[in-house]
């Protein structure tokens, strides 16, 4: 059993650091908000009894010792945020498990198997446009292209990291490997577990997002002399190909498609928009499904450009394959569920996870937590006290039952 009134002050003295004015939480990679929030998830770390450390890409990881030859148990989330996000996305993952080894080095109870529990480095990919950099890390697969990403400002990864004091050119070394599995807790972020009446879920894979930047250019002139027909008009240019994602994603069951960034140029009320960009979202839990939408996008993005005289130009800023969680750490979250009394519920997830960088490395596992009216990315997330008290139970349970040699 774990301490819910520890997990939840922590979980709230944390949502403190870069809390906005409309009560939510601002925290992006590499900038002091985030060191912040990191220096104080480490003494929650070494009050639970871990040996902490940040790897080179600023990952913050604390430690457990286990038997000398066993494979390492994985544990963690993120605890970055989305603008003006909420502050059970991410954080309550790493609060939880740190909760879980409170608990268990309380009761004196040891594992065989080495864990980890980390606080990975930016998932959501709110600065850079370029998500699970930590994760990627370690799962091996962060290339140096990457690290040359840049923000708004034309920050780039390396630099950020560089600012922060992580050494750029060791940024291979975050592989971890001999890896048993990877656990994590995560807020739902969708309905389904409410409309079952259960607190707690089974994920049984996760959704592959993929991220484009449209950049759409025609020519800005004066919005009163310019007749209709001899517009180059970005804007009307980018609203069709938007409009017709909607509808081409809502041709599929779980297919979705999103524009959430987009500006203009030169963003004057008497001048025609000469350039627009924005982003787009597109994300299945089947590939193949996902990859048909993606198409069928880009070839209306292609034939509008074409029809309006603009030039198109597309960017892949990333691509995430779905993942499915582990049949065996699935049955065994199952059975923690029914262990504690709860309804099993197994559900997909529709948002991403750090978890999915280690497809085809390890076997991962999701425990999720019910969502209040399925509202996330948003400062009215909400999840209760006891639904997260179970899930960190389940949790708790599940680590049990892995830890055979
Ligand atoms: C992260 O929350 C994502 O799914 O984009
Ligand atoms: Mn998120
Ligand atoms: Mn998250």
């Amino acid at each position: 059993m774990i301490n819910i009134h520890r997990l939840t002050s922590h979980l709230h003295d944390l949502s403190t650091i870069g809390k906005t004015k409309e009560g939510g939480v601002n925290r992006f990679s590499y900038t002091n908000e985030e060191r912040l929030a990191s220096e104080q998830v480490k003494q929650y770390m070494v009050a639970a009894g871990l040996t902490v450390e940040y790897d080179a890409v600023g990952n913050l990881i604390g430690s457990l010792e286990g038997e000398d030859d066993l494979p390492v148990v994985l544990l963690g989330s993120h605890i970055d945020t989305v603008p003006n996000g909420g502050k059970y996305d991410g954080s309550l993952g790493v609060l939880t498990a740190i909760e879980v080894i409170h608990s268990l080095n309380e009761k004196d109870i040891r594992l065989k198997h080495p864990l980890k529990v980390i606080a990975f480095k930016d998932e959501e990919g709110t600065r850079f446009g370029f998500g699970m950099i930590g994760s990627r890390a370690v799962a091996g697969t962060l290339t140096n292209d990457d690290l040359k990403r840049v923000d708004q400002q034309g920050i780039s990864i390396e630099q950020a990291m560089e600012q922060y004091g992580f050494d750029r050119d060791q940024f291979q070394s975050a592989k971890i490997e001999n890896v048993k599995c990877y656990l994590e807790v995560h807020i739902e972020q969708g309905k389904v577990l409410e409309n079952h009446d259960a607190s707690v879920g089974n994920v049984t894979g996760i959704a592959g997002p993929v991220w484009f930047q449209f950049t759409l250019t025609g020519l800005s002139e004066h919005a009163g002399a310019t007749p209709m027909n001899q517009r180059q008009d970005a804007l009307v240019g980018a609203s069709l190909i938007i409009a017709e994602a909607e509808k081409i994603a809502k041709e599929f069951p779980t297919a979705v498609a999103t524009v959430g960034k987009l500006s203009v140029k030169p963003n004057g009320v008497n001048v025609i928009p000469g350039e627009v960009t924005w982003t787009m979202d597109i994300r299945d839990i089947d590939k193949d499904t996902r990859d048909e939408v993606e198409q069928r996008i880009r070839q209306f993005a292609d034939k509008i450009a074409i029809e309006r005289r603009l030039d198109l130009k597309v960017s892949e800023l990333q691509r995430v394959e779905p993942v499915r969680c582990d049949e065996n750490i699935q049955e065994v979250i199952c059975d923690s569920i029914k262990e504690i009394g709860e309804p099993v519920v197994s559900l997909p997830s529709g948002a991403g996870h750090d978890g999915m960088q280690f497809k085809d490395r390890f076997p991962i596992g999701m425990i999720f937590v019910r969502s209040k009216d399925g509202i996330s990315h948003n400062p009215k997330e909400f999840s209760s006290e006891q639904d997260i008290e179970k899930a960190a139970n389940v949790l708790y349970r599940s680590i049990l039952k892995l830890d055979v040699k």
